[in-house]
């Protein structure tokens, strides 16, 4: 294994783009830790649970790892520009990284769907921001049609490069685990292409040997926003597509682009295709955040699919299981300052107290 670059993605960089060589545009990312919590194990019922957070990437998500390898494509074909439609972890990665390469960024996200956090990184970046009047599949088809005829290089994760960079989150996983595979491994999912990402690191691992098997891989969706969900418990006979609604913003995806890629993910590792509520959702970014550890609440749609497996008797005790946290705590402030601050039928609140100036205010 190559090791020495100080990205946790170009760390593996044989496995990922192994004639990249100078046109490489690093933060660097990953490296990203692996942590237990006794209080988040607790609630889902799970001894052996790990948390791999992504959240710890130089733009709060896991997506700087595909971006890199991306971005690094961008540079080699002389791109003159590049876009990519996103619920906004997508969107302000690429503007990060298109502003270090020196190539403008341009960006469609669903008008008012995008976490505050998000939004403010991709203006800050300097992406040009297009808000379209539509949901995220709205954005993904047009540019899709936009990049075919204006000649911009495309980076959402139907560029394979994405994947190839989204595969160290599996690779990097193994090796602190000292390639000693878990039993599961559980990740939130709404366009797949993490999903796939996944099943091809596992499919590879395999292969050369690095693990002797492969962990039983799980995409759990939001209940509003679950066509994949919806196609698992079909056998996946079909492809479905639904109208998404879910307040984890960054998977409110209906039709999810990287859906057959996914479906050999799941089949070739035994996987699994779970929903959870919004209220689930919820409850596991609750506790993950008072753990002192935080994350969106896309994130903690993975600990809320370890609850529901356990419950289900599918995890066991002994078992081991990584949960990904796919991002940071800081991308959806707005949601809360509502929580907390705003809501009063909340019985977790942590309310903030307005005072007087004085210390009998603060005493009392
Ligand atoms: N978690 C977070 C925090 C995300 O931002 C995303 C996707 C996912 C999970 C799901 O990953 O799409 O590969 O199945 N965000 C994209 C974006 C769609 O535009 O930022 P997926």
């Amino acid at each position: 294994m190559p090791m020495g670059h100080p990205s946790g993605v170009w760390r593996f960089e044989s496995l990922v783009m192994p004639t990249a060589g100078e046109a490489i545009t690093s933060h660097p990312e990953g490296n990203t830790p692996l942590m237990t919590r006794r209080v988040v194990s607790e609630w889902a019922g799970c001894d052996g649970l790990l948390l791999k957070h992504e959240g710890y990437n130089p733009t709060g998500s896991f997506k700087d790892r595909g971006m890199t390898v991306g971005t690094t494509q961008a540079v080699r074909t002389g791109a003159t520009a590049v876009a990519c439609a996103s619920t906004g972890n997508t969107s302000a990665s690429l503007a990060s990284y298109a502003a270090q390469a020196g190539i403008p960024g341009l960006v469609f996200v669903p008008a008012g769907k995008v976490a505050l956090g998000k939004m403010a990184q991709t203006l800050a970046y300097g992406a040009k921001t297009l808000l379209v009047k539509g949901d995220f599949d709205t954005c993904l088809r047009l540019v899709q049609e936009a990049s075919r005829e204006l000649g911009i290089y495309l980076l959402n994760s139907i560029n394979p490069w994405r994947v190839e960079g989204q595969k160290t989150i599996v690779f990097e996983t193994l090796q602190q685990l000292g390639w000693d595979a878990p039993d599961f491994i559980v990740l939130p999912a709404g366009n797949l292409g993490n999903t796939a990402a996944f099943g091809k690191a596992l499919r590879e691992a395999k292969a050369l040997g690095l693990i002797s098997r492969v962990p039983r891989l799980v995409s759990v969706q939001a209940a509003g926003a679950a066509p994949f969900a919806k196609g698992f418990r079909d056998h996946f006979a079909q492809r479905y597509t639904v109208q998404a609604e879910t307040i984890a913003t960054a998977i409110r995806i209906g039709d999810p682009a990287s859906w057959d890629r996914a479906v050999r993910a799941i089949r070739e590792t035994d996987g699994l295709v779970l929903s959870v509520t919004d209220d689930e959702i919820i409850d596991a970014k609750v506790r993950i955040d008072a753990a002192g550890v935080g994350c969106e609440p896309a994130s903690a749609a993975s600990v809320a699919g370890v609850r529901q497996l356990v419950r289900d008797g599918i995890i066991r005790s002994g078992d081991r299981v990584v949960a990904v946290l796919t991002g940071h705590v800081l991308k959806d402030p707005g949601m809360l300052v509502e929580l907390h601050q705003e809501r009063t039928d909340f019985a977790q609140a942590n309310r903030p107290v307005e005072i007087d100036a004085t210390v009998k205010a603060v005493a009392d």
